[in-house]
């Protein structure tokens, strides 16, 4: 913890940064018990350098062009981590892949966040991947991360209904808005040491069961009502 008590963490983003943002705002507004030691940006174009510097966050720009593999890339992340007393890793948008040179200095304190439920859509570009698949039910998925893509223990999940006549675009930016509000809450279980890690399952701590009836179903249909049985 910092010396005031808070989760320190480590952020890892290559791009616009609005997940970073939003994990901003949620320390902010006192929802998340964190500070940001240190932002880790590989992309020296990616707006999110200037969101951190804005706000006087400390940021350091690591290029994988001045590393000769992968796992020097990730010794090097790991040391920046462990300097500024990283506890929790964050990815919000990074576009690497992790090594065991970093997920072994910080065992199951490297969390993700993927655009799809997962493990439906890895990879890139999730969301059109699910508009394209037709997929009634899309969303965002929290997760520890391992060696593999999109792989790890799923930590939490928010869904979205996708109606028939919603673009990839549109269905990109409501899952992006619940993203914003999905990482910050996952932040905030590790801040309140809620997260017991058991092979691929998380427990977490003080959960309750969700209501039996709390069904997210699309389609939705005009005048409410389930689709009428037929009598035979
Ligand atoms: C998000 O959609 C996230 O799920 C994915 O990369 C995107 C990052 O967006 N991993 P931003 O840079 O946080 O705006």
């Amino acid at each position: 913890m910092s010396d005031d008590g808070n989760l320190r963490l480590g952020i890892l983003a290559s791009g616009t940064g609005t997940n970073f943002e939003a994990i901003v705002e949620a320390i902010d507004n006192r929802r998340l018990d964190a500070r940001i030691a240190v932002l880790v940006c590989n992309r020296v174009e990616a707006p999110v350098i200037a969101k951190a510097r804005s706000r006087g966050i400390e940021t350091v720009l690591l290029s994988s062009k001045d590393h000769a593999s992968r796992s020097d890339f990730d010794s090097a992340l790991a040391d920046v981590l462990q300097r500024h007393r990283v506890q929790l890793v964050v990815m919000a948008g990074f576009d690497r892949l992790v090594t065991p040179a970093l997920l072994s200095r910080f065992p199951d304190r490297v969390i993700n966040i993927h655009p799809a439920l997962l493990p439906a859509f890895k990879g890139l570009d999730a969301q059109r991947q699910a508009t394209e698949y037709g997929v009634k039910i899309a969303g965002a998925t929290v997760h520890l991360v391992d060696e593999q893509m999109d792989h790890g223990p799923i930590i939490a999940q928010a869904a979205i209904a996708i109606a028939g006549g919603d673009d990839t675009e549109t269905v990109r930016r409501r899952i992006l808005a619940q993203e914003h509000d999905l990482y910050p809450m996952a932040i905030q279980l590790f801040a309140e040491d809620r997260i017991e890690v058991d092979g691929r399952k998380v427990k977490v701590r003080g959960e309750t069961t969700p209501a039996r009836d709390g069904a997210l179903v699309s389609p939705t249909i005009a005048g409410g009502g389930a689709p009428q049985r037929t009598s035979r």
